[in-house]
């Protein structure tokens, strides 16, 4: 048995290889069949004269997502998918399809989410989900070559990490638990045992809004640092994210092909990114006929707005404290607002970072817990790590389908990840 991807291996040689129709076509004296194996896609030519009538028919009765194997001796062509065809000389059905679902034509989104299972199978949704696992691979290698410990923080909290508004709540034998919305105060905890941490895992948040860029599960790598204050926090950033999508570029030319990507604007990406304070970022929407307000948090629309004629992300930093979560800094220089960053990604993609330098002062930590109205006896635990060696620290969190949306193209971010949970949707 040969996989697709090594066909080039065995060009003159006769070989089987094993997959899942995709189509058939062809009735009078050539008939052909394309099979996939999930290495690659490849072309089966048959000539009804140099095969038995027995194959021939067998290739005539075959129903799409048929798993076959095809024997044949491999042909260089430069014009078949792959760059390969095979000269199939035999036939074997292993498992037949009953009538598929999903046929070469437009199907509605619903109808496709419903069977998720099967569209996973259809070439778009195989490219994205590669260069997703390329960009999941390339955040490790970035962060293991500059020596941060991986650590695995909990699913299952009895502290709110971000917002109390978007919390998922399950019974915890008589108590209550919470989804995790973040792992970001738990590798602060790690901070002072290893420097340099990160976190990679799915996050959860009762998100009530249905757009293209909210999912209810998602997946968010979280970096801490310290000794880092948010101008270093901002430069780990745009070299994290340049690296990440130059991997892409680099090992996933195939995907961002079939996807029919323009790559010319991620060519563009490297750092530094510019950088605008929020209340910057305020005058230059009201300028452009925004009505949004200081104070307010930037919405999709303002971040499109600002976006707008730029080619790269843009870093807009130091929003006011009352817009943001309670861990965040105060900025000394001007109390009203937080040493913090949004990182927004052009062509409409809106904010795929959020990062920030943390409160590292003992009592004004504990003043904005009270101001947020949290229940601070859970925060005890997180407060001891300012009673105890108190230190600058900074981290972000990258939204890993946000990214790769972004990177792929693709319209809606419930593409980006395999099997997507949205507010409507827990199936399949
Ligand atoms: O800005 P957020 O809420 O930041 C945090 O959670 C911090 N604790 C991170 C940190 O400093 N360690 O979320 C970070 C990123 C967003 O920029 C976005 O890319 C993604 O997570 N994100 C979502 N992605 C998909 N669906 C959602 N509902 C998302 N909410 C946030
Ligand atoms: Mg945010």
């Amino acid at each position: 048995m040969v996989e697709i991807k090594q066909l080039g291996e065995h060009v003159g040689d006769s070989v089987t290889i094993k997959g899942w129709v995709e189509a058939t076509r062809g009735h009078g004296k050539v008939a052909f069949t394309v099979v996939r194996d999930g290495t690659g896609v490849l072309q089966g030519v048959l000539v009804k004269s140099q095969v038995d009538a027995s194959v021939w028919d067998l290739q005539q009765s075959l129903t799409q997502e048929s798993l076959v194997t095809l024997t044949g001796e491999v042909k260089e062509d430069a014009r078949a998918p792959g760059g390969y065809e095979l000269g199939v000389t035999n036939v074997e059905l292993l498992a037949a399809a009953a009538e598929y679902p999903i046929q070469p034509k437009e199907h509605g989104i619903d109808f496709l989410l419903d069977n998720r299972h099967l569209w996973l199978r259809s070439s778009l949704q195989r490219a994205g989900l590669r260069v997703r696992a390329e960009v999941e691979q390339a955040i490790h290698d970035f962060f293991y070559t500059r020596d941060f410990v991986r650590i695995d923080t909990p699913i299952l909290t009895g502290a709110i990490g971000e917002h109390a508004g978007t919390l998922f709540e399950t019974d915890y034998f008589g108590d209550s638990a919470y989804l995790a919305q973040t792992g970001q105060l738990y590798v602060e905890a790690a901070c002072p045992a290893f420097r340099r941490v990160y976190c990679f895992g799915p996050t959860f948040r009762a998100e009530k809004s249905k757009t293209r860029r909210h999912l209810t599960e998602f997946w968010m790598v979280e970096p801490e640092v310290a000794f880092a204050d948010s101008n270093d926090n901002m430069r780990l950033q745009e070299d994290f994210v340049s690296y990440i999508v130059e991997r892409a570029l680099e090992r996933c030319g195939a995907e961002l092909e079939v996807l029919e990507r323009d790559t010319s604007l991620l060519e563009k990406v490297k750092p530094p990114f510019p950088r605008i304070s929020y209340t910057d970022a305020v005058a230059v929407l009201k300028e452009k006929g925004s009505d949004v307000e200081w104070g307010q948090d930037l919405g999709a629309g303002d971040e499109a707005l600002l976006m707008e004629d730029r080619d790269l992300p843009l870093f807009v930093h130091d929003y006011p404290k009352r817009a943001k979560a309670f861990y965040m800094k105060e900025n000394p220089a001007d109390p009203r607002t937080v040493l913090c960053d949004d990182l927004l990604a052009p062509e409409g993609y809106g904010e795929i970072i959020g990062g920030s330098q943390r409160e590292d002062d003992l009592d004004r930590l504990q003043a904005r817990i009270r101001e947020e109205s949290l229940p601070e006896a859970a925060y005890d635990w997180y407060l001891d790590l300012r009673r105890y060696g108190t230190f600058p620290h900074s981290g972000f969190g990258l939204g890993v389908e946000r990214t790769v949306g972004w990177i792929t193209g693709r319209h809606h971010i419930r593409e980006l990840i395999p099997f997507p949970r949205l507010m409507n949707r827990l199936y399949p």
